[in-house]
């Protein structure tokens, strides 16, 4: 017992020192500047209100000059174009005492005038340079409309559809969610945040947000610690290693405490285990949130949770300006804690060149200039086909140019949903073409054709914030217009638009080819006439997996095998439903081509042993030709997956460890390798200490997480 009481003080001890960690001055002129600054003013650094243009929350005030003009706000978001932002940076330089110039913060998620497909659409391309080029474009064009900082990556793991913000994400798996998040950051950041196309990004949602129980949005999350770091954590870590030097706090809780207060997941491991230097925002009021949550009594106790906990920024509770004065003045909050706070805010912007010259984003021609150019479409048209993955194909598809079809559905003419949600500053308007627009530049359209171009979907606002739906199924009428075409006897191929996996069995049956082309951007009509006719072999594959229905949810590749796999088709006693498979509709990695890829087995060359052996810190080279069977050129994503056979835990049955994007031309082979390394086996074992055990192993290599051919291989320390 008393042990167990000097141990939860020396806890307590380390969490209390761990603080706000400090970090150094990166510019001799920030150390000048705090100085300088009243408490007040200080406090005016960590506040973040939104401009009178958009807000995604109940909007607590609206005099944000007023606020700026006191030194009471330091950064703004919903804010942009040069000339609107010059007036509000003239007013923080010329009107405050200390002329510290404004951040400006935006939205910037799938592009910000160029619009890209949606975050989860892109993710199936599996490129992870053309994602990263999306990402350098919408800093190209975000930085030249005055903004300095954006709220992306979301590097929320989901494996929950009913979530609408599943959308925003990169899937289901923590390594591809991880390349992608690193890859975005390198997109905004660049290699120099000061240079005039370069933009902030920003982690978010800190931690585990796309676990939401039900899949309801803010909805509790509670995880072990283990599943946390092994699952979830990833993609963040990976962005930050990449250089991100902004994060943002989830609206969830985990293990019973907001993330907006947790000393666990800032202080400890985002500042302290990880060595992150940035500064860490609240999510939109998410601060006085904590009162709803039931763990703060009012909004000084909020704000004195989070500013303890590693929050520096509060977005649009007002909860640090109101209170953390007093808070200082009374020691609830120690002054060096807000110093700290100040210092990694204020070294941000003088990374960003701000300190030297406040306008540097503000130019009205290097806007028109890098805005919506020839070559972010092409770009957004290039992006947009290699997102979209062809569930199904009977054969109709592609189409052929020239031949009669008929373009129907009720998204056949949509522009405004190709945006999706989060569309920055996208406008419909700049949307060239509608499906039917693109098709009809191709061919001679006619409602009576006996092939049919269906478009279904969902309206772009089911999914998003605050947009989880309890079902994962088209509208029942799009269902109905499907089969009613089928019924009389036409040939259906079907595109849909929409951003979470949806419950396809039924069209599954009925459509003759399946094209998910997600909500697809700026030029998503072009695109999908693009990868319809063949121009674009589709070349997607499903970075999270499509159920037969949500009784199967969630289903997702990386699971364990239980102590009762489904092995016997005709056994009760065995991990199964009664009314349904246990294989999901369309796997993770799913995604077909308009030619065929033959895969080789496995081998991994070298040993004399059976099972050929990985030692120490050694590696294994394991090889697979892959053929072109087809017609036509393709681009195929061989996947590479392992699995450990027993654990001091128990591991998933497949786990992605690599993959490569090869094109070959019809007959053509090649062979791809992969190098496996301890790392790559490497996890938590049973006391959290992270490294490889020794036994035996299965790598898996294939076109889809359902379809692969095995080796196996062990490893010894
Ligand atoms: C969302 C964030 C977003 C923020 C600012 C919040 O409601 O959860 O993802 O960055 O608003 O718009």
């Amino acid at each position: 017992m008393r042990k167990a009481l000097v141990l939860a003080v020396m806890a307590l001890a380390v969490a209390s020192c761990c603080g706000n960690k400090a970090v150094k001055s990166t510019d001799p002129r920030v150390d000048e500047l705090l100085k300088k600054m009243t408490l007040e003013e200080k406090v005016g650094q960590t506040v973040l209100f939104t401009s009178d243009w958009t807000v995604t929350g109940p909007s607590m005030r609206s005099g944000y000059l007023e606020d700026i003009k006191a030194g009471r706000c330091g950064a703004l978001l919903n804010a942009y174009t040069a000339d609107f932002t010059r007036e509000v940076q003239r007013v923080a330089v010329e009107e405050t005492r200390l002329g510290i110039p404004i951040l400006f913060g935006y939205d910037v998620i799938h592009g910000f005038r160029t619009i890209f497909p949606i975050n989860l659409g892109m993710s199936c391309s599996w490129d992870i340079p053309a994602i990263e080029e999306s990402a350098r474009i919408a800093a190209e064009e975000a930085a030249a409309a005055g903004l300095q900082w954006t709220y992306s990556p979301m590097c929320d793991i989901s494996v929950e559809p009913r979530w609408g913000r599943i959308s925003e994400g990169s899937g289901e798996d923590p390594y591809l969610g991880s390349l992608i998040s690193a890859a975005m950051t390198r997109g905004y950041q660049g290699d120099d945040l000061s240079k005039d196309n370069t933009i902030l990004a920003c982690v978010k949602h800190f931690a585990a947000y796309g676990a939401p129980q039900a899949g309801r949005d803010y909805n509790t999350v509670d995880m072990s610690e283990r599943w946390f770091r092994e699952f979830y954590l990833p993609p963040y870590k990976a962005a930050i290693d990449a250089g991100a030097l902004s994060v943002m706090a989830s609206f969830n809780e985990l293990d019973g405490v907001p993330a907006h207060a947790s000393n666990h997941l800032m202080n400890e491991i985002l500042k302290n285990e990880w060595g992150f230097q940035g500064f860490v925002v609240s999510d939109y009021t998410g601060i006085n949130e904590m009162i709803m949550h039931g763990y703060a009594a009012d909004e000084s106790h909020a704000a004195e949770l989070s500013m303890n906990a590693g929050l520096d920024m509060d977005m649009m509770s007002a909860a640090y300006m109101n209170h953390l004065t007093d808070l200082v003045k009374s020691g609830k909050v120690s002054e060096k804690t807000l110093d700290n706070a100040v210092r990694r805010i204020l070294n941000i912007k003088a990374a960003l060149g701000l300190l030297d010259d406040p306008y540097k984003y503000c130019d009205t021609e290097r806007e028109k200039e890098r805005t919506l150019t020839p070559e972010n479409k092409a770009f957004a048209r290039q992006i947009a086909a290699e997102s979209m993955v062809l569930l199904k194909n009977n054969g109709v598809l592609p189409l052929k140019k020239g031949e009669k079809v008929a373009v129907l559905g009720p998204m056949a003419t949509t522009k405004d949903d190709f945006l999706g949600s989060w569309r920055g500053a996208g406008q419909v308007e700049s949307v060239p073409a509608s499906i039917e627009d693109a098709i009809k530049e191709v061919t001679p359209v006619a409602a009576s054709a006996s092939k049919v171009v269906l478009v279904l979907g969902e309206p772009w606002s089911w999914t998003g914030e605050a947009a989880s739906r309890t079902s994962i199924n088209l509208p029942k009428e799009q269902t109905e217009l499907l089969k009613s075409l089928k019924k009389q006897g036409k040939t259906v191929a079907l595109v849909l638009l929409n951003g979470r996996p949806l419950d396809l069995s039924e069209e599954s049956e009925w459509a003759d080819a399946i094209l998910e082309a997600w909500y697809p951007g700026t030029m998503g009509g072009y695109a999908v006439a693009d990868v319809l006719f063949g121009d674009y072999n589709p070349s997607g594959k499903l970075s999270v997996t499509f159920p037969r229905n949500l009784g199967q949810v969630p289903i997702y590749h990386y699971a364990k095998n239980t102590g009762r796999p489904y092995i016997h088709p005709d056994a009760k006693y065995e991990s199964r439903y009664l009314d349904c498979p246990n294989e999901p509709l369309y796997a993770f990695g799913h995604g077909l081509s308009y030619t065929t890829f033959e895969y080789s087995n496995p081998v991994i060359p070298g040993t004399d042993r059976e099972s050929p052996m990985l030692k120490g810190d050694g590696t294994l080279t394991v090889k697979v030709t892959v053929t072109n069977t087809g017609k036509v050129a393709g681009t195929e994503t061989v996947q590479l997956y392992i699995r450990d056979l027993v654990g001091s835990v128990t591991r998933p049955v497949k786990q992605l460890k690599g993959f490569e994007r090869i094109t070959l031309q019809p007959g053509e082979c090649r062979e791809v390798s992969f190098t496996i390394d301890k790392e790559m086996i490497s996890f938590y074992r049973q006391d959290m200490t992270w490294g490889p055990e020794a036994g035996d192993f299965k790598v898996f290599i294939g076109g889809a997480s359902d379809n692969v051919k095995e080796a196996s291989f062990g490893y010894e320390i």
